[in-house]
């Protein structure tokens, strides 16, 4: 007879509390990086600086951070034989989240500490992991459009280097600006989908690397990150402001999801879309493109008034990237480019007080079959 489990969890683990964590908290609508709340962050701070705090609990000086910002930039460029390898992939209809998943993979056989489990070998990785996430996308992209590789510089941040080796043009700084703080907004987001995949591979004592591509896995679904760039794929199906309002009753009334609303931990708003939503009205007015935050602005009110949902990160961050010109498809690998520095927190607490996750399963299946011999 099989066991039962008094108190099983239903679907989606909801409300259950899987670890401790110091990395990142979520009350009510306040997000908090170790601490501090993501308002603040994104206001005065660089996405070099909330890695620091994300790994070392606490603000670097300015020298440490100096210094930290340094490493990072000079580890962003990846080994001649990867690039060249990466090349020979496939690029046309293929998700460059896959590419990605794949190809941060294949970092890994190309690094000596990857399988190393001290601690200082560990650090290297994370920071060669999170200098080299934002190249291997921008790869991502010249490489489908048959276009050279163009090589980081040193000197210039994560976020500049990113637009710049994706598009080959020093970037404006204004977007620079608005690319940073996005880094900042996606970093984490405590016990999210992908950083618990994340976690869960690293209880094993797997390396730093599969823990990532575990995260990227779960990160590339529509539930999850991949939601960005259905968002705007949704606002250029509905294509005008005054069809947006039937577009969601209809959809709504289907039972489909809409997508970049709804939240499993916030019910009263997430505090990133806040300040994403204000980003998207600028940008989109800026870039001569107005229509597209007025029909998320309808979409917002309706799907809020229709069902009560709000939206979520990803919703405003759609505009935001497409108003800068960014291919709707390298949403969600941006959002991974980002999120690595949370992943590798997560991991880091993982190991710092391990015991490998091994939950129950409810059996639910027949009982009682007796094997009986092939015909
Ligand atoms: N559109 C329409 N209805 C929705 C939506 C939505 N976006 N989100 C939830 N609902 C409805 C469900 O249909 C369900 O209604 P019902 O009780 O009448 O059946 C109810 O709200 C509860 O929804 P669940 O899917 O059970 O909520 P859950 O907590 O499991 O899922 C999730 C949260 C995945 C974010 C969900 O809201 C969703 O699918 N949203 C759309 C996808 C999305 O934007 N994902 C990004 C999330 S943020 C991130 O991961 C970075």
């Amino acid at each position: 007879m099989a066991e039962t489990y008094e108190g099983a969890v239903d679907r989606g683990l909801e409300g259950v509390v899987a670890c401790t964590t110091g990395v990142s908290s979520i009350v009510d609508a306040t997000l908090c990086y170790r601490g501090f709340t993501i308002e603040d962050l994104a206001e005065h701070s660089s996405y070099e600086e909330v890695v620091f705090i994300l790994w070392n609990d606490r603000q670097p000086t300015a020298a440490e951070l100096s210094a930290f910002s340094k490493t990072l930039r000079d580890s962003q460029a990846l080994p001649a034989s990867l690039v060249n390898t990466l090349k020979s992939l496939p690029t046309k209809e293929i998700h460059p989240m896959a590419w990605l998943r794949t190809a941060t993979s294949l970092l890994a056989l190309y690094d000596d500490q990857a399988q190393n489990d001290d601690e200082q070998s560990r650090k290297s990785v994370a920071l060669r992991l999170t200098a080299k996430m934002g190249t291997l996308v921008a790869l991502f992209e010249r490489v489908r459009q048959g276009k050279e590789p163009i090589a980081p510089k040193v000197e210039q941040s994560l976020a500049w280097n990113f637009l710049y080796m994706m598009t080959g043009k020093e970037p404006d700084t204004a977007f620079v600006k608005v690319l940073d703080t996005c880094l900042i907004l996606h970093a984490d987001h405590e016990l999210n989908c992908s950083a618990f995949a994340s976690r869960v591979t690293a209880s094993s004592l797997s390396d730093i690397y599969s823990a990532i591509v575990s995260a990227l896995g779960a990160l590339k679904g529509p539930l999850h990150g991949g939601a960005n760039e259905q968002v705007m794929l949704m606002l250029k199906d509905i294509k005008t402001v005054d069809a947006a309002k039937e577009w969601i009753k209809q959809a709504l009334a289907n039972k489909e999801k809409v997508m970049g609303f709804g939240h499993r931990v916030y019910k009263n708003g997430d505090p990133r879309a806040k300040i994403l939503r204000g980003m998207s009205k600028e940008l989109c007015e800026k870039a001569g493109m107005p229509h597209w935050y007025e029909m998320s602005k309808v979409i917002d009110d309706t799907v809020q008034s229709e069902k009560g949902l709000l939206p979520n990160v990803d919703f405003y961050s759609a505009t935001v990237y497409y108003s800068m010109g960014i291919p709707i498809d390298l949403y969600t690998p941006i959002f991974a480019f980002s999120r690595v520095s949370g992943w590798l927190a997560h991991v880091f607490e993982q190991f710092a007080n391990n015991r490998i996750y091994r939950p129950r399963g409810k059996w639910v299946g027949k009982e009682n079959q007796k094997w009986k011999p092939l015909a």
